[in-house]
């Protein structure tokens, strides 16, 4: 799980830690954070192991299956969870926010799901990325993540078809979930046929169905958002 340290990736964390996963708490800058994750997850009763690597860096995104394993042996689900989300547009965004989103968002998911498949060598496994509902409907607003995500959205059914038949790859395209941790905010609510924002309970139980579903859902792309990317 990627980017375990807090916020969604915590709670993914723990829920598959209840259902009894082993898990790698991989975290960039929030070591103290992911400390307490290990702690609620080994509650549990399971193995979990904290991982500092920066996903902007890709050796560093590239190694994390091999330390992963090194920590914890094979490795059978992976979550593409880490993301940045920076409130640019198209004429503002600059050359380096442009590449760090898709350092973050787009490359590292990539060479960790490379790594991820060349270490399952065969054997069956499940990846899971976390998409946005602007994926599918790009807008104006968070302009280099929304194309990230898209792009992302991309690479999940490319893999989902060079991963096959061992490896299934789905994308979980959520809605406003939680405010931004940066504090900023457009109305999340405008346009939602739901209106209401999503509950991270309900971006858990998605997330396991994805991960350990019916085996013949591959580049499915399930959205959790309330009805917002059809409006
Ligand atoms: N929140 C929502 O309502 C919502 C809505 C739509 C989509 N999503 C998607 O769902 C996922 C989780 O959302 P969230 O709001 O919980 O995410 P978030 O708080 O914005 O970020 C998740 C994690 O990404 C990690 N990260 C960022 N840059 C990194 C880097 N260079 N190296 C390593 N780790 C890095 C951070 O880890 P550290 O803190 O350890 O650095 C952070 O904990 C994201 O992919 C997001 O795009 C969320």
């Amino acid at each position: 799980m990627t980017g375990a340290g807090r916020r969604l990736g915590r709670a993914f964390a723990e829920a598959l830690a209840i259902n009894g996963a082993n898990v790698i708490v991989h975290y960039g800058h929030s070591a103290e954070e992911a400390g307490g994750v290990v702690r609620d997850l080994e509650v549990h009763g399971v193995q979990a192991v904290a991982i500092q690597a920066d996903l902007a860096n890709p050796v560093e995104a590239a190694e994390l299956v091999s330390r992963a394993e090194e920590a914890i042996g094979k490795v059978d689900l992976l979550v593409n969870n880490a993301a940045i989300f920076g409130p640019v547009g198209a004429l503002d965004a600059s050359i380096e926010d442009w590449q760090s989103h898709l350092d973050v968002n787009l490359t590292a998911p990539f060479l960790i799901s490379q790594q991820f498949a060349r270490a399952r060598d065969g054997a069956p496994g499940s990846i899971v990325n976390l998409l946005d509902w602007r994926a599918l409907r790009p807008g104006a607003d968070h302009f280099p993540y929304t194309i990230s995500k898209a792009a992302l959205a991309a690479l999940t059914r490319g893999l989902a078809v060079s991963l096959a038949p061992d490896i299934r790859v789905n994308g979980l395209a959520l809605g406003a979930i939680l405010p931004p941790s940066d504090g900023g905010t457009n109305d999340p609510l405008e346009g939602v046929p739901s209106e209401r924002w999503g509950t991270v309970e309900e971006a858990v139980e998605a997330l396991l169905f994805l991960l350990a579903g019916p085996e013949y859902v591959t580049g499915e792309i399930l959205h959790v958002d309330g009805g917002r990317h059809l409006t």
